[in-house]
């Protein structure tokens, strides 16, 4: 339930906050750094009660930066030109960018811990391994995608280029899914109710997205076939198969 809440609140805050972000991104990404920072360096109890048992889900089991990557994609998804699209899109690199920061957290926190188990061995079951390898190309198209949604970057490199890398995020979209729930699975098959309500609304949003992206492929198609025939004089109709 938590990530499903979580989602929500980040979808009302990036929308409520589309112009500061589109003015000063680097507010956004001094302050993912921060709350990264704060998990990795300071003692947890340190922190307030509350402030550590918030870090905890929303940037070390990295659900606002998922909740992130979960807008990044619907954004593609949206019919085009629609209001949603028209307020959401101009941000898209930039919201992509605070998920990329705010995940270095999870990834460098669970690492610490994963690295020396796995190096020792002491990791059980086939699940967890599947897990932690899928992580390893999600964290390398993480970076890529993150580094190539910069300004400066996508300016300079080739736009074809450019359109062929950002693809990438459809492999990226599976393996996020594919990590989480491979994750998730030990805990929720021995009966872990939060890990089974994770894996449900990962599944739910998931699903979501891939009719939506099927969808939006779909009216992509009938428009440009529309296009296509409008644009083709009387004589070529037979060619179109009128
Ligand atoms: C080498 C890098 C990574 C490691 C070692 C790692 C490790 C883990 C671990 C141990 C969990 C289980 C946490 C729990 O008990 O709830 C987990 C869950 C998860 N990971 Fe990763 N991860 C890595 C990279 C990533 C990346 C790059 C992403 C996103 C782009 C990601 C997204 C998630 C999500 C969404 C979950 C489910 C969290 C939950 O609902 O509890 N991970 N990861």
């Amino acid at each position: 339930m938590l990530f499903a809440l979580t989602l929500a609140v980040t979808i009302a805050l990036s929308a409520a906050l589309r112009e500061p972000l589109r003015r000063w991104p680097w507010a956004f990404y001094a302050l993912a750094a921060a709350a990264v920072l704060v998990l990795l360096a300071v003692p947890q109890q340190a922190l307030p009660k509350e402030a550590s048992l918030a870090m905890l889900p929303l940037v070390k089991k990295g659900y606002v930066a998922t909740a992130l990557f979960v807008i990044v994609m619907f954004v593609g998804a949206l019919p085009r030109g629609g209001r949603a699209d028209r307020w959401m899109r101009p941000v898209r690199a930039q919201l992509s960018i605070v998920a990329c920061i705010l995940i270095a957290g999870h990834v460098i926190g669970y690492l610490a811990s994963y690295l020396p188990r796995l190096t020792s061995g002491a990791i059980s079951g086939t699940a967890v391994y599947l897990g932690l390898a899928a992580a390893v190309v999600l964290t390398a198209l993480t970076a890529v995608l993150g580094v190539t949604s910069l300004q400066r970057v996508k300016r300079a490199m080739a736009p074809g280029t450019w359109k062929r890398v950002q693809r990438l995020a459809y492999l990226f979209t599976a393996l996020l899914y594919v990590h989480a729930l491979l994750m998730l699975l030990p805990p929720a098959l021995s009966g872990g109710a939060a890990a089974q309500e994770s894996a449900a609304a990962y599944t739910a949003v998931f699903a979501a997205y891939l009719v939506a992206r099927l969808a939006r492929a779909w009216a992509d198609r009938s428009r440009d076939a529309r296009t296509a025939e409008e644009a083709a004089p009387d004589g070529d109709a037979q060619a179109l198969g009128a």
